[in-house]
């Protein structure tokens, strides 16, 4: 794989997916034999946006790899509050560090950022953009659970504001997916993303309704409605709560149904799913770990 950045799922090639998921795999099994590897790398972190997931399973990706990591630490207590610009904090943090994960709130800013630094910058989310990290381990816990092959997935919730839906449906157009994307009407894929998928030949049909794909779907893949990206407070209001899964409404669904979500969730899965064989949202988040050691290590051999 030969990248200098990562930035969009739409960069990444049928090759580079299979790559970066068989690596992960041998990393999974046997993640001691690689506690060496990246001894003395350091990896800068700068989050503008809130983050859990993202932003430990990196940093457990690079301490498990033998690397450590620098951590520009909150917005409020860094050097953006006195007004420094994007462009320069990441010239200033490729100094420190060996390479860069960025996630912004404003989408083309990972894009931008990577013009300015000589280092492997990851996109860790931009705006309502890309969260191409977010997709490989996606695809990672989809080919365990549900295999490419003959896939059909149902992707439902916030469609418009969902960068890890933007990139998903991106990338499962590499493995010739069935993609099913349900929301309310306000909700719908941005127009740009619909026009891309058709531009590369993918299977899309859009609903309303849970109820009239479930039963079809090997995979349904749930999202937040990104409240902090709505301009307006009562448009989001109108379609809070709406389009929530419980294990009632799973009856209908394929016994081996794998359910997904990049989390956190707010009240789309009821809590009742936990339990159920269903659920695959915690593996999909610690599948991570792996999936990011895999990218990290593809990425500073290829650049060293
Ligand atoms: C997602 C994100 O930040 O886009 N979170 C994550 O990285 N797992 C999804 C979300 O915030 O809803």
């Amino acid at each position: 794989m030969r990248h200098d950045h990562i930035i969009s799922a739409k960069q990444l090639s049928r090759a580079d997916i299979e790559t970066v998921l068989d690596h992960a795999a041998d990393i999974a099994a046997d993640p001691s034999a690689y506690a060496d590897r990246h001894a003395d790398t350091l990896l800068g972190l700068c989050f503008f946006e809130p983050s859990t997931r993202t932003k430990m399973s990196f940093t457990a990706a690079m301490k498990r790899l033998g690397g450590d990591i620098v951590d520009m630490g909150s917005v409020e207590s860094s050097s953006v509050k006195k007004g420094e610009s994007l462009a320069d904090t990441v010239r200033v943090v490729e100094g420190y560090a060996d390479a860069l994960v960025l996630r912004h709130p404003m989408e083309g800013s990972a894009k931008m950022a990577s013009e300015f630094v000589d280092v492997p910058l990851v996109n860790a989310g931009d705006g309502a953009g890309q969260h191409p990290t977010q997709t490989l381990l996606d695809l990672y816990t989809i080919r365990e659970n549900a295999g490419f092959d003959d896939l059909t997935i149902g992707i439902m919730g916030d469609l418009k504001y969902g960068r890890t839906v933007h990139s998903l449906a991106h990338a499962l157009t590499n493995v010739d997916a069935r993609q099913h994307f349900i929301s309310p009407e306000s909700l719908q894929l941005p127009r740009s993303v619909r026009y891309d998928l058709h531009q590369e030949g993918a299977e899309v049909r859009e609903h309303t309704e849970l109820e009239e794909v479930l039963p079809e779907l090997d995979v349904l893949y749930v999202t937040r409605i990104q409240r902090e990206r709505f301009p307006d407070e009562s448009e989001y209001r109108e379609v809070a709560g709406q389009y929530q899964i419980d294990s009632e409404t799973l009856a209908a669904a394929k016994d081996d149904l794998t359910v997904m979500h990049p989390l956190p969730r707010v009240d789309e899965i009821a809590h009742d799913v936990d339990d159920t064989d269903y659920a695959t949202y915690f593996e999909q988040a610690h599948n991570g770990v792996p999936v990011r050691m895999a990218l990290l290590d593809l990425l500073l051999e290829a650049n060293e």
